[in-house]
């Protein structure tokens, strides 16, 4: 596996695959790696030639910069982590080679970036929009892999695909779970023990409402028991908890056949924002 820093290392190694007609699999990350990104990594390794995953923690898409001081960077253990997986090579470019002016461009992501977390993390998107661009012109893969644990941030990712007519496929990984059903994410080594147990809360919330609007009850009636749930229980503040569209972020106020549904579900444990998503009807 070769570890590469500048623009200037990957250029003639994109320029080999490339002149062998070699298909390039790209896993980008933000580093802190778990189960979650290696699910990514070896589908990236079963149907692509070559892997690349990058890791970068991008201050832009951060809106809090205690947020960003405070994301977990573990690169010895993430590189350990991509060597066993079989990845053969990770980029870790620094800010200056990413960033190497301020940039003024700003990503309008319409209607998707009005609602939670577009909402709830004002810039962030855009933020995400601008790094992905960036990574996407610079590695130039054939198939970019990203998690389903994302949701929103993989609809804003397919339209800047189509719109900015990016050469390139998208795939989308379910989401890892603990065996408690706790969603993999970076964010949870933030968590101590008893927030750990505390967060089960947002899976219990999203599986029991999925079988409760399976069996005919409201989504209003749902809706304010998970606000009710939250409210009681210690160390837990609920941000939103959403039916939706997983592609348009159309939200709506009941089950419908004729569409597909997801649930969205973001809430702070202790001072750890963590979200997560269950498909209703795919
Ligand atoms: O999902 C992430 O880890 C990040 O948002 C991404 C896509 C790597 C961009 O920084």
């Amino acid at each position: 596996m070769k570890v590469i820093r500048t623009e200037a290392e990957w250029k003639p190694i994109w320029s080999e695959i490339f002149k062998e007609n070699k298909q390039l699999g790209f896993v980008p990350t933000m580093g802190a790696l778990h189960q979650g990104h290696l699910d990514l990594v070896a589908q990236s390794i079963a149907t692509m030639d070559f892997t690349v995953v990058s890791i970068f923690v991008n201050p832009t898409q951060f809106n809090s910069s205690e947020d960003f001081q405070k994301y977990p960077q573990t690169l010895d253990a993430d590189l350990g982590l991509l060597e066993a997986a079989g990845a053969d090579f990770v980029f870790v470019p620094s800010v200056a080679t990413l960033y190497p002016q301020p940039t003024h461009l700003r990503f309008d992501f319409g209607d998707l970036e009005q609602v939670l977390e577009g909402a709830c993390r004002p810039g962030h998107f855009n933020g995400v929009g601008l790094v992905v661009s960036k990574l996407f012109h610079l590695i130039k893969p054939n198939r970019a892999f990203f998690g389903q644990k994302d949701l929103q941030q993989v609809a804003v990712i397919k339209r800047l695909v189509q719109d900015l007519s990016f050469d390139l496929s998208l795939e989308v990984v379910p989401t890892r779970r603990e065996k408690d059903g706790l969603a993999m994410s970076s964010r949870n080594m933030r968590l101590n023990p008893e927030e750990r147990q505390q967060a089960l809360l947002l899976y219990q919330q999203l599986s029991q409402a999925k079988e409760r609007l399976l069996a005919g009850e409201s989504w209003k009636q749902i809706q304010s028991d998970t606000v009710a749930a939250f409210s009681s229980a210690p160390n837990c503040e609920l941000e939103y908890f959403t039916l939706l569209h997983p592609e348009t972020f159309e939200i709506f106020d009941s089950l419908t056949s004729e569409s597909p549904q997801s649930i969205c579900i973001a809430a702070f444990v202790g001072q750890v924002r963590l979200i997560d998503n269950l498909p209703i009807i795919a």
